[in-house]
């Protein structure tokens, strides 16, 4: 077997982040924050993902990193082949689904820089219902994914990473500090920052929830394989904390590029789905040299969107080559036209096929419920279990004390707690309250 390939210790980190920060935070985080009472939605969110998502992430990573395999070869390995084992097949299916719905998202983004490069911005309902031009964006969206991921996890994956996340920084951050200087985006700050306690209520705690976990990539084995290819010498504390950190903050400086904007042209937070594509490109109309900041913001959300994307694509992919033996390219190229065709399904679910509903959902509709408020939930819920109650402790306790930086030792016990007890309470709790609304 040929030996595995590492990641260098700043490209695994801008690799994790890389898969954690995407649309969740660019297009889903502010459009979740003006559907639920701004501040008040930050002030859960930031709550969940450190308390909650932040210890199912660093389970992920140390069942990843211990079992150095792909999610069912980690789950197998290190539960000695019992029926444990099956539980690393949160790995495959999930995120292949969520590739295919991801990518339509993605290939609006293509669409829409493709279109601010000519000045001539779409309007989004009209774009997304046609037929043709979603779907090439689909297309060219995906064919980038797997270019990306059939040039290896080195070549490809890392070196991606470690020059888009820090050109996505620059990017978002100097977008959200032009924004600072428009007239009025005073009142955008104080909607994302000055909380309202009153507008708290259960859809905001599951929507703040469900958010912290789509956008660290829980529960489908993402972290898991990334962590597998992590250096034993890197701590597996700080990478996790490190990820957690940048993504949060990530979300902030989206919420401080949009939200202010929002306000000073006049428009409204409660958009919707369609709050990036369609208010936007309105702000952009309105701004001076608003066709160069358009330009550079759709980009950022390209180039943010395929970092998350190839982890997506990376998870199956590994099985497949690691399982079932399969050459990377073939892997690539069957995960890629399953997720194409599947994409194609979801993108007519917004035209042609929008009459077409499964459970009274459109097709992406359910295909984002079935994987956001079911699959990844229960595979988060199998791993924490998996880490806290079923792999060797000696196993764990030597993955977490490995590393050189003292903080970790300190830490062992109240991790294990959370993990054990906290978090697989928490998880269930969600399931049966969101069954219930
Ligand atoms: N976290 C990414 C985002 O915020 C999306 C993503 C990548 C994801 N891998 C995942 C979501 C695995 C759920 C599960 O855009």
């Amino acid at each position: 077997m040929p030996q595995r390939e590492k990641f260098g210790k700043f490209g695994a980190l801008m690799t994790m982040a890389g898969s954690a920060v995407g649309l969740g935070n660019l297009w889903r985080f502010p459009y979740l924050l003006g559907e639920n009472g701004g501040a008040v939605f930050l002030f859960v969110y930031l709550l969940c993902s450190f308390l909650i998502a932040l210890p199912i992430f660093f389970a992920e990573f140390i069942i990843g990193r211990r079992g150095g395999e792909n999610c069912f070869g980690c789950f197998s390995k290190l539960s000695g082949g019992s029926k444990w084992k099956y539980a690393g097949l949160i790995g495959v299916l999930t995120p292949a689904i969520i590739l295919s719905f991801y990518s339509v998202v993605g290939g609006w983004g293509v669409q829409y820089f493709m279109r601010s490069c000519t000045f001539e911005l779409a309007e989004f309902n009209s774009l997304i219902s046609s037929v043709w031009p979603p779907i090439i964006g689909h297309t060219i969206f995906l064919l980038l994914t797997a270019v990306i991921v059939m040039m290896g996890v080195k070549k490809g994956i890392e070196s991606f990473g470690k020059i888009a996340m820090p050109a996505l920084f620059v990017l978002v951050v100097g977008i959200a500090i032009y924004v600072a200087f428009q007239p009025g985006a005073a009142e955008g700050y104080r909607y994302l920052f000055n909380p309202d306690f009153s507008k708290l209520d259960d859809n905001c705690i599951i929507s703040a929830l469900g958010q912290a976990f789509f956008s660290l990539s829980l529960g489908c084995g993402c972290i898991m394989t990334f962590a597998s290819y992590v250096s034993k010498k890197d701590s597996a504390v700080s990478h996790s904390v490190n990820t957690a950190l940048l993504d949060v903050l990530f979300a902030l400086i989206a919420g401080c590029a949009i939200m202010p904007a929002v306000f000073a042209y006049g428009l409204s937070p409660t958009a919707g789905p369609s709050l990036l594509f369609d208010t936007l490109p309105r702000i952009f109309n309105q701004m001076p040299a608003g066709e160069i900041v358009a330009v550079l913001f759709f980009l950022a959300l390209l180039v943010a969107a395929l970092t998350s994307s190839i982890s997506l694509l990376e998870v199956v992919v590994a099985y497949f080559v690691e399982e079932k033996k399969m050459e990377r390219k073939k892997a690539v190229l069957m995960i890629s036209v399953f997720a194409w065709v599947l994409g194609c399904l979801c993108s007519l679910s917004f035209g042609p096929l929008s009459n077409v509903k499964l459970f009274s959902l459109s097709i992406f509709e359910f295909f984002d419920k079935l994987t956001s408020d079911y699959l990844m939930i229960i595979g988060a819920f199998l791993t924490v279990v998996f880490a806290g109650w079923i792999m060797k402790r000696s196993d764990f306790e030597d993955e977490f004390l490995h590393s050189n930086d003292k903080a970790s030792k300190r830490l062992l016990k109240p991790i294990l707690l959370i993990i054990r007890y906290v978090a697989p309470i928490a998880i269930l709790m969600i399931f049966v309250t969101g069954l219930c609304i």
